[in-house]
């Protein structure tokens, strides 16, 4: 059994100014960090599983903290429950049961806006550069009572501290028109989820598809981002041991049971206790995966097995560590001047109002539809072909002819059928960008409602200037001006 700190009063850090801004452009209300503790204690998650038509348990009894100054990695095998737990503890995914607690209060949908959430995957503009989209997060997750110039400068920290000042303006790029590496496009997402300097930096394998230096160099950003008060904790896949050590907490899962929680430096310590000794030249993070997969030996029983992760760690007593951190880090701030201070703000769900959204959420849709020709050439291609179609069908018919009245009939009915045929053509807008929408919507970072809006204003000036085109060609080939 792994032995936690004992919590004490001065483990705990003081609120600190984040992300190296200079003293003369330090704002309470953009780089304070607030210490917080998260501790989560006996969380269950069950799905429905439809092809199995059973539930599925997939995660058992798992309880942990994560303080300010420390990085807590969830480690294990592919599909032990890590990003499971990450989206629980990020507010993301409701639990079926179990506490999640930030400073000794119920973490709620609406505390979401102080954490950060980086996803395995990056979701970004490709038609933005790398200064356009944190700028657009500083718009959005700052409050807008913060100058222009602030935010930008706020940018700008962020660009130095994250090693982006070189691509700034380079577009993010995607798999067709290629931008960032792989490295940069993780750093932009980890610089879009610091704008508003969270408290708690969630990521799912921050590291995963990098190189090692690559890895390296956003672990210890990541590092250096926890020496400035913030709670962070990701999950990793069997990271090198340079990486490993980086990390100063651990949680490790097998089939959403916990293995070990601990310290770091007593993983080895206490797998050996167990009758697992690592290897003297192997990296301890694969050693661990080897005997949770039940592919590494015992030396006692000398045989190769899986193992139950209750003949490896006392869940009961790690629950009663668990809460006895959370006490100890509650009393402790509630003690401490700083927690009468700076109250943890949970009631307001979004950072900016329903207008300021509007405006930047229609500004970066514009810039998008500017920049993406492509998509606008085959819109107005279609438009000029069906209007001269329409035009060549009707081409000049007479009113003085019977048969002239079903003519225009029938030429409005085309009309018409192409103006809902080109309206419905905005929907792949929402279907591309649903992934990116659902990222940002899940971070509260805007309504709903603001966004529809924005897209329907972005689209308007095309689909009207579609329109006008449409009917300047229709209307004279078919001679609709003619009254007889
Ligand atoms: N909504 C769901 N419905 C059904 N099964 C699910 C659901 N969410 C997760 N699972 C299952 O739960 C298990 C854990 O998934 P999870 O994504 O948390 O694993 P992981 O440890 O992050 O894996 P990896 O390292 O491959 O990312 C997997 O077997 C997955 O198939
Ligand atoms: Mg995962």
């Amino acid at each position: 059994m792994p032995s936690p700190q004992a919590s004490s009063q001065q483990e705990f850090p003081a609120p600190v100014s984040g992300l190296l801004i200079p003293k003369q452009n330090q704002d309470s209300r953009i780089s304070k960090v607030k210490p917080v503790c998260l501790t989560f204690q006996e969380i269950c998650y069950q799905v429905y599983d439809k092809s199995r038509k059973e539930d599925k348990l997939i995660l058992k009894d798992v309880s942990g903290y994560a303080k300010p100054g420390e990085i807590l990695a969830i480690m294990g095998p592919s599909g032990s429950g890590k990003t499971s737990l990450l989206n629980i503890i990020g507010a993301r995914t409701v639990s079926t049961s179990g506490y999640l607690m930030k400073n000794g209060r119920p973490v709620t949908v609406q505390t979401k806006k102080d954490m950060g959430f980086v996803s395995q995957k990056d979701y970004l503009f490709p038609t933005l550069t790398v200064r356009e989209t944190i700028r657009c997060y500083a718009d959005l997750r700052l409050e807008e009572s913060i100058s222009a110039s602030q935010k930008a400068q706020r940018v700008e920290d962020l660009l130095k501290l994250l090693q982006l000042e070189k691509v700034a303006d380079s577009y993010i790029g995607d798999e067709i028109s290629k931008g960032l590496s792989g490295g940069e496009r993780k750093r932009v997402s980890i610089a879009c989820q610091l704008v508003h300097s969270p408290n708690i930096l969630l990521l799912d394998e921050p590291t995963s598809g990098l190189d090692a230096s690559t890895a390296y160099q956003v672990v210890k950003i990541l590092r250096d981002l926890a020496s400035l008060g913030h709670t962070v904790i990701c999950t990793i896949h069997q990271p090198r041991e340079s990486l490993f050590n980086m990390f100063d907490r651990l949680i490790m899962l097998s089939q959403g049971e916990t293995f070990y929680f601990g310290s770091i430096k007593d993983t080895l310590e206490f797998f050996a206790a167990k009758g697992y000794h690592c290897p003297q030249y192997a990296n301890p993070a694969d050693f661990f995966i080897d005997v949770l997969t039940g592919t590494s030996v015992s030396e006692e029983s000398n045989v190769r097995k899986s193992i139950r992760a209750s003949e490896f760690y006392d869940n009961q007593q790690g629950l009663q560590i668990v809460r006895s951190v959370e006490k100890g880090f509650t009393e402790a701030l509630l003690e401490s001047k700083a927690a009468e201070m700076q109250p943890l703000d949970d009631n307001v769900k979004f950072a900016t109002g329903f207008w300021h959204q509007l405006v930047v959420l229609t500004s970066r849709s514009f810039k998008n539809e500017l920049r993406n020709p492509l998509s606008s050439f085959v819109a107005l291609s279609r438009t000029v072909f069906m209007s001269l179609l329409v035009g060549a069908l009707y081409y000049r018919s007479k009113l003085q002819e019977p048969s002239a009245v079903f003519d225009r009939q029938g030429c409005i009915f085309f009309v018409l059928i192409n103006v809902a045929f080109s309206t419905l053509a905005s929907i792949r807008l929402f279907i591309e960008e649903r992934d990116i929408f659902a990222q940002e919507k899940n971070s509260n970072m805007y309504r709903t409602s603001a966004y529809f809006l924005s897209k329907c204003v972005a689209e308007f000036p095309l689909l009207t200037v579609l329109q006008v085109i449409f009917a300047a060609i229709t209307f004279w080939m078919v001679g609709l001006h003619d009254n007889g």
